[in-house]
């Protein structure tokens, strides 16, 4: 009789998951109805087992194991092919992919670029140097000794055992130098380091330097290649103005303006009112700075500039605060347009 009572509840089992199909709540009501651990009815069945005479208990426990591992096995079976189902129905096939998203080169190595680029098609190469230096590279040979007053308008980093940041790539001018005799015509890009930082200033940021070295170069071809470099990189229609000014380790010296290219002259924020943005200084290279690398000035002269790479991307993508360049948050590149994709 007990026994039988275990064939029925088998019978009523199969019945039961069966018609819960591949729906998880209903079959996690079976589990419950059946296998759970206060008031299942396997549960009752071993309750009952405990009140029947003694010659019937090995008979009836060993069918109720069965039982029992027979629901456990089958409840899995259906719980794995209900979570199987129910991940078939969420992939739909004629959805459109995701796109990956793509990222974009940054404003700055555009800039590096396109102004590598225009020297590349004028004959120059492209070198680079360190970005720690010695004071030799950085301040002397570039005819600043250590006394010199311009030393202070650099706001150098130093570090422990002699060493520094450079401040600019001018000591690449010397690198080049002391290890290659002129016709000399490279472009020199890189990071350069100085205590500062506010809307128009980073402490590291980048600059792109010319050297040009060669017998019979004159002031003439210095104001022709920026002129041209500078309408190039922005608009032939730009005023382009050569300003006398000062470096140590040029002589003369200019500094170039462009009309603003916000305003086109007529006064903004971002040319503080001037018309005019400054983009590159410059200058004929200072004998002393010949002879501190072994070039001899009575044979060559040459010119020398550098230009701010950041500032120039300022310019192109009209940014508010250069420091958005050094930020690393890819929405501000997304806003820009070059590329990345959500
Ligand atoms: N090194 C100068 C600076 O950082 C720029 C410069 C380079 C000027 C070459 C003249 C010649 O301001």
């Amino acid at each position: 009789m007990a026994i039988e009572g275990l064939q029925q509840a088998r019978e009523e089992f199969e019945a039961v998951l069966a018609a819960a199909g591949s729906d998880a709540a209903r079959i996690e009501e079976v589990r419950v109805r059946f296998a759970g651990r206060r008031s299942g009815l396997l549960r009752d069945l071993e309750d009952h087992l405990k009140t029947l005479p003694r010659d019937e208990k090995p008979a009836y426990g060993k069918a109720l194991n069965e039982l029992k591992r027979l629901v456990e096995e089958r409840l899995a079976a259906a719980a794995e092919a209900a979570s199987k189902a129910a991940a078939g129905e969420r992939l739909d096939v004629t959805l459109p992919g995701r796109r990956p998203p793509v990222g974009s080169l940054h404003p700055v190595t555009l800039v590096r670029r396109e102004i590598e680029e225009i020297f590349l098609r004028m004959g120059y190469s492209v070198a680079d140097g360190p970005e720690v230096e010695d004071d030799w590279h950085n301040f002397e040979a570039l005819n600043m000794p250590p006394d010199h007053p311009a030393r202070d308008a650099q706001d150098t980093f130093y570090i422990p055992g002699g060493w520094l940041l450079r401040t600019h790539t001018s000591p690449v001018q010397i690198h080049t130098m002391e290890g290659q005799q002129p016709p000399i015509r490279v472009i020199i890009p890189g990071r350069v380091y100085r205590r500062d930082s506010d809307l128009r200033h980073s402490p590291m940021f980048h600059q792109v330097e010319g050297l040009v070295v060669d017998e019979g170069i004159t002031f003439g071809h210095l104001k022709a290649t920026l002129e041209a470099f500078v309408h190039v990189l922005f608009d032939p229609s730009l005023e382009v103005r050569f300003r006398p000014s000062f470096f140590p380790f040029t002589e003369p010296s200019a500094e170039v303006d462009i009309t603003c290219v916000l305003c086109l002259g007529k006064g903004c924020g971002m040319c503080s009112g001037s018309g005019w943005i400054e983009i590159l200084g410059s200058g004929m290279v200072d004998p002393r700075v010949f002879r501190a690398c072994g070039v001899d000035p009575a044979r060559y002269t040459g010119f020398a500039f550098g230009c701010g790479l950041d500032r120039v991307a300022v310019l192109k993508y009209r940014l508010p605060d250069l420091r958005m360049l050094f930020g690393g948050d890819e929405r501000f590149l997304r806003q820009l347009g070059l590329g990345v994709k959500a």
